[in-house]
């Protein structure tokens, strides 16, 4: 079962930043996610549509400009990542998920995927709960892979699955039943499961089978010895 550090290990570290990236790759993940906006002609890593959560300043990310951006702290003196600054500390270390969030993001993800050594994009999947950013990255490039992200109707979203030719449905854990474990490998798709925090959660994720989790505390999976 594949260890997910979800925005990098963001129960330990500020989520989204290099630090919480380091810090998942230290604990031993196999993968890490990401959360990717595409805002004033930059693809930058944060979780939101504002700045209000996660860092000292304020206000919506359309309204500020890369270089404001970047001067906000987002957790112990960490700026607000870039994608190319994510795909620098994760390749050829771990898979990285790239998430796409916000309206006409995938064009510019799936160039910049396209650009990179075939050896670091092979370890790079592109996920979202918007579809239609999902099939734009499709049918730019089918070869990358995907990962369709699903909240609620289940059903809905393996026939997206299946008209992405997707490599993974990535099912929030209350979705996640015996049954849906073995629709998603019937129809030959990995199933991850997110986001998964209690020992005892990780435990049952793994007896049902899954083929991943999405943690914010890699250490407590890998310590029990869940790969
Ligand atoms: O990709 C898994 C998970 O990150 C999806 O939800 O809101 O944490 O981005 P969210
Ligand atoms: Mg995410």
């Amino acid at each position: 079962m594949l260890v997910i550090g979800h925005r990098g290990a963001m129960g330990t570290e500020p989520e989204n930043t290099l630090l919480s990236i380091r810090r998942a790759i230290d604990m031993g993940v196999d993968c890490v996610e990401i959360d990717v906006y595409y805002v004033n002609g930059q693809l930058i890593v944060i979780h939101d549509d504002s700045v209000d959560r996660t860092t000292n300043g304020r206000g919506k990310l359309a309204a500020l400009s890369f270089e404001q951006l970047r001067c906000l702290d987002a957790g112990k003196g960490e700026k607000i990542p870039t994608l190319n600054e994510v795909i620098d500390v994760t390749k050829n270390k771990v898979d990285l998920n790239i998430e796409l969030k916000g309206l006409g993001v995938s064009q510019t993800v799936v160039e910049l995927v396209q650009a990179l050594d075939k050896t670091v994009r092979n370890h790079i999947t592109i996920s979202s709960f918007n579809m239609l950013e999902l099939q734009d990255a499709f049918q730019r490039d089918s070869t990358i892979k995907i990962g369709v992200l699903a909240n609620a109707k289940v059903g809905e979203a393996f026939e997206w699955a299946k008209k992405l030719n997707a490599y993974s449905v990535n099912f929030k854990y209350s979705l996640v039943t015996k049954n849906t474990v073995s629709k998603a490998h019937k129809l030959g798709f990995k199933l991850y499961v997110y986001t998964v925090n209690s020992p005892s959660g990780l435990q049952q994720m793994k007896a049902l089978g899954v083929d991943g989790v999405f943690t914010n505390f890699p250490e407590r999976a890998l310590a029990i010895g869940l790969r």
